[in-house]
């Protein structure tokens, strides 16, 4: 029988984490497509074994505790989710943001190459700044406009060329919050939202990208790789779909532009930052599109909101 890839998972409590922890554990997540393995191979009960920590088992920018953890567990994969994701709070918070995505990326990627474990380090498309005015491809230059864009950059170049980094991008789990859990209890409750239709980017469901992740932890290809959900959209058009699977008419979602969000956003976000996924989708089957997989989300939020008193 084959042996078991040991898996270490970093940020585990977050929304990629808990459904990546469940995917290599051969459980499907709520909202996922069980149908679905970007390389065709449902993930077998006991092909991997997976230790998850969250923040308070390993505080990532504590560089020894870093190293500890994985000479303990030993994996022969690292996949390192672990991130200050407050994109507006990261404006005032600069050094804590750095040393958790710069420093605790720097630690992971030394800690994992003094055992010989492959890393894979999640990354971010506000590396980029927006203005090429198409898809953004791998190679394609960084030039952030925000702290944490800035910091997950810093972070990607402490990897080296044998470890993998995912760019991904618009990220929402069925479990953490993000903004499909707002716009769809909004629409329940009969109330309308307001949408910018001036920032284009790729969604990005943790279920797929979870299934993503296990299709790149058997492989184990270095380089930089994106993977979201396919097709670009606006936050606009993803609140007027939510609404329209909510039953809620053409007034439920109105178009603004990012000058009249209120309040506005600390952050200067990229207007077109969308990944083009066909560097992964050329050796492995495409993540569905961005609507199915929303809708699925939307369906296991509603499935869930039912389940729970
Ligand atoms: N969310 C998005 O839209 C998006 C887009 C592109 C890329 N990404 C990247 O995708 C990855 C996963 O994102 P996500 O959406 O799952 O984020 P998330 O839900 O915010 O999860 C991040 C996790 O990291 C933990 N964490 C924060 N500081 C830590 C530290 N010093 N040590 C250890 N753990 C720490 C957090 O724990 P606490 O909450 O307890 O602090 C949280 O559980 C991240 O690398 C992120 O940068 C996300």
């Amino acid at each position: 029988m084959k042996q078991a890839v040991k898996v270490m998972v970093t940020g585990a409590g977050g929304q990629v984490g808990v459904d990546l922890v469940d995917t290599l554990g051969a459980l499907a997540p709520p909202g996922s497509d069980p149908g679905f393995q970007p390389d065709e191979r449902p993930v077998a009960r006991g092909e991997f074994v997976v230790t998850g920590l969250n923040h308070r088992d390993l505080d990532v920018t504590d560089q020894s505790a870093v190293m500890d953890a994985v000479v303990s567990i030993r994996p022969d994969v690292i996949v390192h989710l672990a991130a200050y994701t407050a994109v507006d709070r990261a404006e005032t918070e600069r050094d804590r943001c750095f040393s958790v995505n710069e420093g605790g990326t720097a630690s992971m990627s030394h800690a994992a190459r003094s055992i010989g474990a492959h890393l894979i380090a999640v990354s971010t498309d506000y590396v980029f700044d927006g203005t090429k005015g198409e898809a953004y491809v791998e190679g394609d230059p960084t030039n952030p406009l925000s702290v944490y864009g800035a910091s997950k950059r810093a972070g990607e170049l402490f990897c080296t060329d044998r470890d993998t980094i995912v760019r991904t991008s618009w990220v929402m789990g069925v479990r953490g919050k993000n903004v499909v859990h707002a716009i769809a209890a909004r629409a329940k409750s009969g109330e309308c939202v307001r949408f910018v239709d001036d920032q284009m980017g790729t969604v990005t469901t943790a279920g797929d990208l979870a299934r993503a992740l296990v299709t790149l932890a058997r492989e184990r290809v270095g380089g930089v790789w994106h993977v979201a959900n396919s097709d670009a959209t606006t936050w606009f058009e993803i609140a007027t779909y939510v609404g329209q699977l909510s039953g809620r008419g053409d007034d439920f979602a109105t178009a603004i532009s990012t000058e009249e969000l209120l309040p506005p956003q600390l952050a200067a976000r990229p207007r077109r930052s969308d990944l083009s996924t066909q560097k992964f989708s050329r050796i492995w089957s495409p993540l569905p599109d961005w609507h199915d997989g929303v809708a699925r989300l939307v369906n296991s939020i509603e499935r869930m909101s039912q389940a729970t008193p």
